[in-house]
C-alpha cells in the first residue's frame, strides 16, 4: 500500500468549515512539537505539505488533507488526513477536556467520517498526564486509536522496545485489542512508515 497522491483540501475552526466530502478521515493528535505534521508529510512524502516547525504550538487550525493511496492489485483508496493542533502547551496536569480548545472536541463530537485517530507521543518519554487523561477521553468516545510514538531516531535502536512498552503501560493500553501495538516512527528514516500505512490500509478496508 504507498500513496500516490496527496493535496491540501481546507482548513477549519468550526463544522462549517469541513470541506464537503464523504472520505473517511484518519486524524493526528499530540501535544505540541510531538510531530504530527511531520508525520503528515512523511506519510505523503511531500516537505511542506503540512506546516511544521521546531517551536510548538505551529498548527493552530484543522487541516484537511486528500490522498489516494494504491494497492497492490492497482485499485485506488481515497481518503483524508487531518492535522489538529497540538495539546498540553501548558506544563501543568490538564484534563483532556482542558488541553483542547472547543472546536477541536466539536470535531471529536460531529466528525462522521472519522474512523481513526493516531496519538502521537514523544518516544524519547513516558506518556505524560495530557496523554493519559486524551487517550482515555477518545477510548471513552468510542473512537479507534492508534499510539505512535515519534522521532524514534533520538534514542538508540536497543531502547526502543523498552520505551514504546513504558509508553503502553503508561496508558494502560488493552494490548490485546486492534491498535493495541505501538507503532515507533521516524520522519528521518522513515522507519514505521509501513507498519502505519498497513494500519491505515485495514481501517480503510473495512
Ligand atoms: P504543533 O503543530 O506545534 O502541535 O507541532 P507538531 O506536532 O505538528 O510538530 P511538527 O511536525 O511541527 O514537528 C516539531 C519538530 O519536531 C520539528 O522541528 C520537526 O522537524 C521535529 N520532528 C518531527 N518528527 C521527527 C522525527 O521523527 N525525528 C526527528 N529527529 N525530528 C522530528
Ligand atoms: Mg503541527
Amino acid at each position: 500500500f504507498n500513496i500516490v497522491k496527496a493535496s491540501y483540501v481546507a482548513t477549519a475552526v468550526n463544522a462549517g468549515q469541513y470541506p464537503e466530502s464523504e472520505l473517511t478521515e484518519i486524524a493526528f493528535i499530540g501535544r505540541s512539537n510531538v510531530g504530527k505534521s511531520s508525520l503528515i508529510n512523511s506519510l505523503c512524502r511531500r516537505h511542506g505539505l503540512a506546516r511544521t516547525s521546531g517551536t510548538p504550538g505551529k498548527t493552530q487550525t484543522i487541516n484537511f488533507f486528500s490522498l489516494t493511496g494504491k494497492l497492490p492489485d492497482e485499485s485506488r483508496l481515497d481518503f483524508m488526513l487531518v492535522d489538529l493542533p497540538g495539546y498540553g502547551y501548558a506544563k501543568r496536569a490538564q484534563t483532556a477536556r482542558a488541553t483542547w480548545s472547543n472546536f477541536i472536541e466539536e470535531y471529536w463530537l460531529k466528525s462522521t467520517r472519522l474512523k481513526l485517530v493516531c496519538q502521537l507521543i514523544d518516544v524519547r518519554h513516558p506518556p505524560m498526564e495530557s496523554d493519559i487523561n486524551v487517550y482515555q477521553w477518545l477510548v471513552e468516545h468510542g473512537l479507534p486509536v492508534q499510539v505512535v510514538a515519534t522521532k524514534g531516531d533520538k534514542i538508540p535502536k536497543s531502547r526502543i522496545q523498552q520505551h514504546a512498552q513504558a509508553i503502553s503501560t503508561g496508558l494502560n493500553m488493552p494490548v490485546l485489542a486492534p491498535g493495541g501495538r505501538v507503532i515507533t516512527y521516524s520522519t528521518v528514516t522513515g522507519a514505521g512508515r509501513d507498519e502505519l500505512l498497513d494500519v491505515i490500509r485495514i481501517i480503510l478496508l473495512k
